[in-house]
């Protein structure tokens, strides 16, 4: 049987009363890369914002390692949220901060986390390394293009080395050949570092490359689930016309 590492069932968050989520689940396996897919404004934010807990979900259960999220305290909630890495819609980079002060930022609090020798310059250093940036330390996020920003914050998200990462639509707002550069280093990611990921995004090619399983976020709930292969020949019209382009 394959480890369970987050798990989120019957998933309801209205704002008024527009009901955004109605009744959503998932499993993410252990070391897989799940895909959830959905048009705009489906609700994929609002799900990933509930699961990390910086949004308050209406009802459902949420668990992260065994543990019910809406059950915890603030503090107990820290610390989970220090073992998983959460690449922002955007890329939510402190603008005011050099590239060395963002990423030293998660470490200040949790330097504790990292079971190394290593010292925080040291650390941010190897990190900028596994995204090709170790040159931009200095730059502030302004003289950095659009994809370097990506690059940069998803070095952010894996300073603490956590096991399970998120991402929302991290293609989204790149060019072709950039948005391949960060799927190609989200895969090698996942190969050295042996983490579970979730990935939201409307990206087909995203998805194609990236993903093990595939969610279908639709009128608010999980429609299909199964392999790129299988939903990309899907009949279904509601499925269809995620693939069509
Ligand atoms: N804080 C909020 N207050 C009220 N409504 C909200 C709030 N956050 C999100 N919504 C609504 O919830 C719906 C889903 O928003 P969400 O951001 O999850 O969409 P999405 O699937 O991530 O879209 P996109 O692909 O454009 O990022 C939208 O209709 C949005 O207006
Ligand atoms: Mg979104």
């Amino acid at each position: 049987m394959r480890e369970v590492i987050l798990e989120i069932k019957d998933l309801k968050k209205s704002f008024g009363e527009h009901q955004v989520l109605n009744g959503f689940n998932l499993k993410l396996y252990k070391g897989e890369n799940l895909v959830v897919m959905g048009k705009s404004g489906s609700g994929k934010s609002v799900m990933i914002k509930c699961l990390v807990g910086l949004m308050a979900a209406s009802s459902g259960s949420i668990k992260i390692k065994d543990l019910d999220i809406t059950s915890l305290g603030q503090k107990e909630l820290d610390v989970l949220r220090t073992e998983i890495g959460f690449l922002f819609q955007g890329s939510a980079l402190y603008d005011s901060m050099t590239v060395r002060e963002n990423l030293a930022f998660p470490l200040r609090r949790n330097r504790d986390k990292i079971n190394t020798s290593q010292t925080t310059e040291e650390i941010v250093l190897e990190a900028l390394k596994n995204v090709g940036l170790e040159h931009t330390i200095d730059l502030m996020p302004s003289e950095l293009s659009g994809g370097m920003q990506r690059r940069v914050a998803l070095a952010r998200a894996l300073i603490l080395k956590p096991k399970i990462i998120l991402y929302d639509e991290p293609t989204t707002g790149l060019d072709p050949i950039t948005s391949k550069e960060i799927i190609q280093l989200m895969g090698t990611i996942q190969e050295t570092y042996k983490t579970s990921s979730l990935i939201i995004t409307h990206d087909v090619d995203c998805a194609r490359v990236i993903s093990n399983r595939m969610i279908l976020l639709i009128d608010g709930t999980n429609y299909i689930e199964g392999t790129f292969e299988e939903l990309s020949k899907s009949g279904d019209p509601k499925v269809k016309a995620f693939f069509k382009n």
